[in-house]
């Protein structure tokens, strides 16, 4: 695995790999890497003969300074977790090579990043549409891929991708979750061992609305009951919770396919998201 931390290095480095007729798979990550990044490293070498992926910590995208200054980095181990899944090249730019002196544009999507995170995280979405950009023109990928876990960052992606025509296959996976449910995420380290067994209230709160709504239960109540749920299973904040159009990330009041269940809400401190897909039973019979 080849590890590229200069930016003269990448181009000859990517040229080298990309040989005659090979593809190649990006997958961008912030590190401190778990089964969730490693699971689109494996989905990669599926769709393409090459595999590079990407290391930045983006402080563009951190609204809040303390959320950056104690975001988890474990460089060696990542860069071992990497080569041992076969990853070919990564690369590690560092904020001065992405934004040298004088960088001043900034990449904006209206619309399906307005709400929810864009709304309790303002600026959070410019931060990611500009260093994506950015990493899929300077990799020049054939495919790029991203979790399902960030739904709403995933349509972004796809937005950005669609509408600067920068000719690169956006590829979701499915969120990769832990034993009992909660679904893998760097920031699942920062909770107390008391807190991270009680955060699996977040998708067992969702799978239970998830699943009265499928039956034809109504959207508002069922809501309800599942911030009521995560308030008193140990979250202090529900940030929101909603049944969402799965394209347009637009709220529904009543069920649509395809549709989605998001949410955002912190516990001990840690504010964690997560996203089911929701779909209603065939009603069979007369
Ligand atoms: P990061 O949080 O490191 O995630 C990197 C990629 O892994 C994203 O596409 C994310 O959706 C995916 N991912 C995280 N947890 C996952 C899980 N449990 N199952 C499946 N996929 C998972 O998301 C970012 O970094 C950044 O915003 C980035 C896109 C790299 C831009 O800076």
């Amino acid at each position: 695995m080849q590890i590229i931390r200069a930016l003269d290095a990448l181009k000859p480095a990517l040229a080298q790999l990309r040989g005659s007729g090979d593809t190649l798979a990006l997958v961008p990550t912030m590190g401190a890497l778990h089964d969730g990044h490693l699971a689109l490293v494996a989905e990669a070498k599926a769709v393409a003969t090459r595999v590079a992926a990407t290391i930045f910590v983006n402080p563009l995208q951190f609204n809040d300074p303390k959320d950056l200054a104690r975001y988890p980095r474990t460089e060696e181990a990542d860069l071992a977790r990497l080569e041992a899944a076969g990853c070919d090249l990564v690369w590690l730019p560092t904020p001065a090579q992405l934004y040298p002196d004088g960088f001043a544009t900034n990449i904006s999507v209206r619309g399906v990043s307005e709400r929810w995170e864009g709304e309790h995280r303002p600026g959070h979405f410019d931060g990611v549409a500009t260093v994506v950009a950015k990493l899929l023109l300077a990799v020049r990928p054939t495919h790029a891929l991203f979790g399902e876990k960030d739904w709403q960052q995933l349509a972004v992606i796809r937005r950005v991708e669609a509408d600067l025509g920068i000719g690169v296959e956006i590829l979701g996976h499915p969120t990769v979750r832990e034993a009992d449910g909660l679904a893998m995420s760097s920031r699942n380290a920062l909770l107390s061992p008391e807190k991270r067994s009680k955060a699996v209230a977040l998708p067992t709160a969702l799978h239970a609305a998830g699943k009265e709504i499928g039956a034809g239960g109504a959207v508002g109540p069922a809501l309800e009951r599942a911030k009521a749920a995560l308030l008193s299973g140990g979250f202090s904040t529900v940030d929101y919770l909603a049944l969402v159009d799965s394209r347009s990330l637009e709220p529904l009041e009543k069920p649509r396919e395809p549709m989605r269940l998001i949410a955002a809400a912190s516990i001990g401190g840690v504010r964690l998201i997560d996203n089911i897909p929701v779909t209603l039973e065939q009603q069979v019979g007369r």
